[in-house]
């Protein structure tokens, strides 16, 4: 049996490309006391994956040369000597881009599949959901009538974190990239309106669909997608800043009003959600019920095996996924 992995060959200079990864073969790694060695099934793609690839100060270490990707990803228990993780066991955990992934178990959870696929623990109900859930709940904390604005509306993160807004009895605008992805956020997710960032009138189509202005943003993007939403906030607005996709890859993207923020008294919080692991038990809990039923949607966009994984990436860096960025590896 041989192990498979996608390295970091080199660091972007500008955007990455292809050639910053490479794809080696290794032989399977011997399992040893305390230790499992799991079955990569599906490895999630992750924007923050983007700015570990360059050498800066961040609120983690730069991802190392020549060492497997890091990535999270769920998969089986195919060898234990490990006290808790048996064979068999669904699991999720920091595995990386590789096949097989030898763990001594910190930081793996085994996860209930009895109502869900395995891999719904990659989206609404891993990172993105709860980042979601968080975001909506404890920043943007919007109350029945308001306006919540969405960015990046169609991806794994901001088509839960809409829907949740429209739970809590709000307008949910979304912006997103194209009419196509626009439609799936209005029509499949049940947004309220969606703004098509790409079509050229970002500041006009977003006032037209915020008439009571915005007094909750869920912010992904940065760039000019925030300048605009900054535009329309009302007084004492709350921002969940999440992500900045719009200058990850590449030079940072400028901000240019600002000053919204001291004029309209705004609060900006941003978050890391694996800092805030209290959470995760209750939004999983409030989450799951509905990805079991289909009462929240999500969509996932699946490249298939291992060697496709750069590819794809590339792909969910320029918009080309709709939902969660999965790979299939097994
Ligand atoms: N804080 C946390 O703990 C945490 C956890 C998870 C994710 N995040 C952040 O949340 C955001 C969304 O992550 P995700 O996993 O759900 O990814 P995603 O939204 O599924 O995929 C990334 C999307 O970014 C959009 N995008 C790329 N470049 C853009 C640009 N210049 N302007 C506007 N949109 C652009 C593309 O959508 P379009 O086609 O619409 O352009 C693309 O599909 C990211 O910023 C990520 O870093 C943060």
């Amino acid at each position: 049996m041989t192990n498979r992995q996608i390295q970091l060959a080199r660091r972007p200079t500008g955007a990455a490309s292809a050639d910053d990864f490479r794809l080696v073969e290794t032989p399977a790694p011997e399992v040893a006391d305390g230790q499992v060695l799991v079955q990569v099934e599906y490895l999630s793609l992750d924007p923050y994956m983007r700015g570990r690839m360059d050498d800066r100060r961040s609120y983690a270490e730069p991802q190392k040369l020549d060492a497997v990707m890091t990535g999270v990803g769920v998969g089986k228990v195919i060898a234990s000597k490990h006290a808790t993780l048996a064979v068999g066991d669904e699991v999720v955990g920091t595995f990386g881009w590789q096949t097989l992934a030898l763990s001594n178990g910190r930081g793996v959870r085994k996860v209930d599949t009895t109502h869900v696929p395995l891999r719904a623990y990659l989206g609404p109900l891993g990172v993105p959901g709860i980042s979601a859930y968080y975001g909506v709940h404890r920043i943007c904390r919007p109350k029945a009538g308001e306006t919540v604005v969405v960015s990046s509306a169609a991806g794994a993160v901001g088509s839960i974190a809409g829907q949740l807004a429209k739970q809590a009895g709000c307008r949910a605008v979304g912006i997103a990239g194209g009419a196509a992805k626009c439609r799936h956020v209005v029509e499949e997710l049940g947004f309220d309106a969606c703004v098509d960032y790409k079509a050229g009138n970002l500041a006009a189509d977003l006032k037209a669909a915020t008439p009571q202005r915005i007094d909750a943003d869920f912010e992904n993007v940065g760039g000019e997608v925030l300048d605009a939403v900054l535009r329309r906030m009302n007084a004492f607005g709350r921002i969940a800043l999440c992500g900045m996709v719009a200058g990850y890859d590449g030079a940072d993207v400028p901000l240019h009003n600002a000053r919204s923020l001291l004029t309209n008294r705004l609060k900006l919080e941003a978050f890391i959600i694996t800092e805030h692991l209290d959470v995760w038990p209750e939004a999983i809990a409030a989450l799951a019920p509905g990805v079991a039923s289909g009462a929240i949607k999500y969509r996932e966009t699946i490249a298939e095996g291992l060697e496709n994984a750069p590819q794809a990436f590339l792909g969910l860096l320029a918009g080309r996924n709709l939902g969660k960025q999965l790979v299939r590896l097994a």
